[in-house]
């Protein structure tokens, strides 16, 4: 399907919603049933006064959206997971399972991908948060960037991914694609769902995964890392494919651990829970998460070392940056604050400098006024 028949169905059955799909300023829609509708805008979510005529005609026009895409939505397929040729996601559940009526998300591609420039001008990362990244690339550090849905682990593993070294062949399997890494020597796969209808099999991301490892790849990108080709990925990361990376839904460096282990064992794996563990510990090195802060604003919350597995089964990590909340702006309600060094010096600095990487030890140490911040967001955690 052309872009012209998406500005068609826009145009047609998506006209209710057509103004806000065609906002520049509005990244999602959300629609609960055919009278309720949210958007987010800049980070913030909030009502908008479109609807549907009645719930029919919703679920004939999501229907239209599923057919551009060679897709149905039916009983037999009450879910439809989809990315239209404009690059926006939709996700669409029908009731009786959702209970507001049909449901459906529509996020939006945007043209703009974001930078490393970017992210230091919205104040998600701090230049020496950025350069010690571009360090961490370059020296090809295994990394899991984390987050909540949304929190923008896609935009930071594309500007990741684009600070490779030119000379790496990089292999990138995704689900959907969403990716677009810039770099020389790219490779990218994309999942493919069954389809009884076409004869067409499932084509999953482990078996993907599998034909990546036997075309020479240097770096493994996975998209998203929800289901058991963890286990492979953490197989890559520890068998020579150093700078390979992923994302996973957690909530913090520690959870993103936890959650790739509990991954790992969704397959039928026969190595034992604690060499899981012993190997999430060893194969990670890095840790960026990305969260959501309440003021709308996305910000990279950490950036962490994975140091491996203490003596009761706990992983250790370690932050090198973190973002500390200063103050609210009494005008715009936006949270102050910038991304610090916590005064922990990362176990592969020697490697920094027999690299010769412009990153000097003193970069590690937190500003003054930061210490009691860290101290206080530390005790937190540990509350
Ligand atoms: N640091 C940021 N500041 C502002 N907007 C961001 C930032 N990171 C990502 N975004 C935007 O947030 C939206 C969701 O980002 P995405 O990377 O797709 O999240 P995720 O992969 O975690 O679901 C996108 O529209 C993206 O452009
Ligand atoms: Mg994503």
């Amino acid at each position: 399907m052309s872009s012209d028949f998406l500005k068609d169905l826009i145009s047609s059955q998506l006209a209710p919603i057509k103004d806000l799909l065609e906002d520049p300023t509005v990244s999602e829609v959300m629609i609960n049933g055919p009278h309720e509708i949210f958007i987010e805008r800049g980070g913030l979510v909030t009502k908008a006064p479109n609807s549907f005529r009645d719930e029919a005609t919703l679920l004939a026009a999501m229907n239209a959206v599923a057919r551009s895409v060679n897709r149905y939505i039916d009983k037999d397929n009450p879910r439809l997971d989809a990315r239209l040729p404009d690059g926006s996601r939709v996700a669409v559940v029908i009731p009786p399972m959702a209970k507001n009526g049909t449901t459906a998300a529509i996020r939006k591609f945007s043209e703009e991908k974001l930078g490393l420039k970017d992210l230091i001008n919205f104040g998600s990362l701090s230049p020496d948060g950025a350069r010690f990244l571009d360090c961490c690339m370059y020296m090809g550090k295994n990394t899991l960037v984390s987050g909540g849905t949304g929190s923008g682990k896609t935009t930071m593993l594309n500007v990741l991914g684009s600070r490779m070294p030119k000379t790496q062949r990089l292999l990138i399997i995704e689900d959907a694609s969403e990716l677009q890494i810039k770099a020389e020597h790219v490779v990218q796969f994309e999942t493919r769902k069954a389809d009884p209808n076409k004869g067409l099999t499932e084509i999953t991301i482990r078996d993907l995964m599998e034909s990546a490892l036997r075309l020479r790849p240097d770096r493994i990108i996975v998209g998203e890392v929800r289901g058991p080709e963890a286990l492979d990925l953490l197989n890559a990361m520890g068998t020579g494919h150093d700078g390979s990376m992923g994302t996973v839904h957690a909530n913090s460096p520690q959870d993103a651990c936890t959650r790739l282990e509990t991954l790992c064992l969704m397959g039928e794996t026969k190595i034992p829970a604690d060499a899981i563990k012993k190997m999430v510990g060893s194969a990670l090195q890095l840790i960026v998460q990305c969260s959501r802060y309440h003021d709308g604003g996305r910000r990279t919350s950490h950036i962490s070392e994975v140091l491996g597995v203490d003596e009761h089964g706990r992983y250790i990590t370690k932050d090198i940056f973190r973002w500390v909340q200063r103050g609210v702006d009494p005008d715009t309600k936006k949270f102050i604050g910038e991304m610090v060094p916590c005064g922990y010096v990362p176990t592969f600095f020697e490697e920094i400098v027999a690299n010769k990487l412009p990153f000097p030890k003193s970069k590690f140490q937190p500003p003054e006024w930061a210490v009691p911040l860290l101290l206080e967001q530390q005790k937190k955690k540990a509350a």
